[in-house]
């Protein structure tokens, strides 16, 4: 039983720790997005100012603390709503880096 148990638990860590590299990964593509694509105007890091003073800083956005909302915004007509922003297409994985990247940014 002691085995099963100690199988289980190594599992579980196994599994955990490969969801942890994902997620880093995921953010990782996400930064590199945001960098290429949104980095001109709204501001990427915990303490910077967004280069255009209307755009709020990413960290902002990772407060709202809905990114099941950013999640649908970005898939919805966010680009397109809002005239200053770029023109960008983001695919559904392109978006989940996006936003696994924005809530990285949370206190
Ligand atoms: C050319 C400037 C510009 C670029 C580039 C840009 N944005 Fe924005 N963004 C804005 C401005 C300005 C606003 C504030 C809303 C407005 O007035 O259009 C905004 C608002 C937002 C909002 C908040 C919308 C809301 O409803 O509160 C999100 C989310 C967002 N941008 C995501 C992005 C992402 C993701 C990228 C990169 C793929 C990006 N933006 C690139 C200018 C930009």
């Amino acid at each position: 039983m002691r085995r099963v148990a100690a199988i289980v638990a190594g599992v579980a860590l196994v599994w955990a720790a490969q969801v942890a590299a994902a997620d880093r990964e995921s953010e990782f593509r996400g930064r590199r997005l945001a960098e290429a694509n949104c980095y001109d105007c709204h501001a990427l890091a915990l303490y910077d100012e967004s280069l255009d003073p209307r755009a709020p800083p990413f960290r902002e956005l990772a407060l709202r603390g809905d990114v099941e909302a950013l999640r649908a915004d970005m898939a919805g007509d966010l680009f397109a709503r809002h005239p200053k922003m770029p023109d960008f297409e983001p695919t559904p994985d392109q978006i989940d880096d996006l936003v696994d990247f924005i809530e990285s940014l949370a206190p």
